[in-house]
């Protein structure tokens, strides 16, 4: 069998480098070897934007981008959506192994008594604008936590992170309801342990005067399904975010903060709110084209489309967009699917978005469940949040432990600004 090896060629000195081939990867420091003097620093690789760089080695989830494949720990999205349940898949995501029935009975046990926040944390969201934004509000307030928990800096002891883990998984519903009922001027709902994860979610955003809130089956298991699709996706932008700051060994409050932020963007999890506002601004399908002709011109981006692995399709867009038939079923049909729907139709034969490999994303359908499941668009990103914490913490607690090969992160540049030259007198300037 042919050598697992490259060899590289220097045309500067004629020297020649074999560098060795493992796992797809080539191990980047070598390159450094390759120098045409004693002096010289020797070659590094220039990926700005991380397109083509492993960063780690990683068990956790698995990406074919050309043939559409999402697994987590090796099983397929499509049958953790069908069979699963969004805590047993964090619980997945974590500790690589579906869970027996009794520890899944202890875990959510475990999440279902850590729900509740310390009551300062509380008026810590409170004191937030009344229009501030809830993903501000979200990133901000665990950021604050790592100062509830100063403990949680021992990062290196394995029962210290399962308890920050537990906390993390289990409070962040609850943070992103008070925050949604602190921007309405509507009192906080506690949490209801005698409800399912997602249903409690449910209650703490919606519940009333009721003595009991009573969510709909089919509603609570949708969303369900939408934080199992969302629970991990490998390297993304903001898992990256995690896996950078934790590698200074900080507190995984801090570092997950960090991933909120990344989050945010609206390129990333800001997308399904932007495919909604993009939604609204067609209006009406006579107007697609027009949209159509913007994007070809480069003046737009067709939100909830292209995606940096995918380039075929979103396995999680076809499980959403049947997922959307579901909830369509129980509550009042949303007047901009007819508007996706010919959007998608008309960009799939479109020879621009087929050369471009455009195709629907996770994001493009669910701000549209979302929206009918009656959230604020606002709180379309914190509900990504919400689902991507296991996500973040399993690929966290991953980074911790690799000693061997993960160190602080601190990336090379290429320096092409202004050579040394002497500090000059104000008035001689
Ligand atoms: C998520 O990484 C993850 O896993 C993320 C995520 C997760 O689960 O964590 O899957 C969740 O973030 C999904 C993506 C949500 N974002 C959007 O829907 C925003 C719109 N999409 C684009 O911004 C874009 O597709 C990205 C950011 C998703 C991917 O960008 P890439 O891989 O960097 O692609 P690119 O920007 O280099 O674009 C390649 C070409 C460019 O044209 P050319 O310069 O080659 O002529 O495709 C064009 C782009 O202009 N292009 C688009 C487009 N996306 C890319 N043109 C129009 N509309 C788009 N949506």
């Amino acid at each position: 069998m042919a050598e697992e090896s490259l060899t590289v060629r220097d045309n500067r000195t004629g020297k020649e480098y074999v560098l060795p081939i493992t796992n797809g990867t080539v191990p980047a420091p070598k390159f450094r070897d390759i120098k045409t003097g004693p002096d010289d620093f020797g070659l590094m690789c220039y990926d700005p934007a991380l397109n083509n760089t492993a960063v780690c080695k990683s068990r956790i989830t698995y990406i074919d981008g050309d043939k559409g494949i999402l697994e987590y720990r090796g099983y397929p999205i499509e049958q953790l959506a069908e069979k699963s349940t969004y805590l047993e898949v964090a619980y997945l995501v974590l500790h690589g192994e579906l869970p027996t029935s009794e520890q899944l009975k202890q875990w959510i046990h475990d999440i279902t008594h850590h729900t509740i926040i310390h009551e300062n944390i509380k008026r810590f969201i409170g004191s937030f604008h009344h229009d501030a934004h809830p993903m501000g509000i979200l990133c901000g307030t665990v950021g604050a936590m790592s100062t509830f928990y100063p403990s949680a800096k021992n990062i290196e002891d394995s029962e210290c992170r399962a308890l920050q883990i537990r906390r993390l998984i289990a409070k962040m519903p609850t943070i992103a309801a008070f925050a949604y009922r602190h921007s309405v001027g509507m009192p906080v709902v506690y949490p209801d342990n005698d409800l399912s994860y997602t249903a409690n979610f449910l209650s703490m955003m919606n519940k009333m005067t009721e003595l009991k809130y009573q969510p709909d089956p089919v509603l609570v298991r949708a969303l369900d399904v939408l934080f199992i699709l969302h629970a991990d996706h490998e390297q993304n932008c903001s898992t990256s975010a995690v896996r950078v700051v934790g590698s200074s060994r900080v507190d995984p409050y801090s570092a997950l903060a960090a991933g909120i932020a990344a989050l945010y963007g609206p390129l990333h999890g800001g997308a399904n709110e932007a495919v909604l506002r993009m939604l609204q601004e067609i209006g009406s399908k006579d107007k697609i084209p027009a949209l159509i002709r913007k994007v070809k011109a480069k003046e737009a981006l067709l939100m909830g489309f292209g995606h940096r692995v995918y380039k075929n399709f979103d396995p999680r867009a076809k499980i959403i967009k049947v997922l959307a038939d579901q909830v369509f079923d129980r509550v009042p049909r949303n007047p901009l699917l007819d508007i996706a729907l010919e959007l998608e139709r008309i960009a799939l034969q479109d020879d621009y978005f087929i050369q471009h490999k455009l195709y629907p994303n996770v994001d493009f359908y669910s701000g549209l469940i979302y929206q009918s499941l009656r959230f604020p668009v606002d709180m379309f990103p914190v509900l990504f949040a919400i689902a991507r914490t296991s996500g973040w913490l399993a690929q966290w607690e991953e980074m911790i432990l690799d000693e061997k090969e993960q160190r602080i992160a601190r990336p090379r540049q290429v320096y092409l600004g202004a050579k040394r030259r002497e500090y000059v007198a104000i008035e001689k300037r």
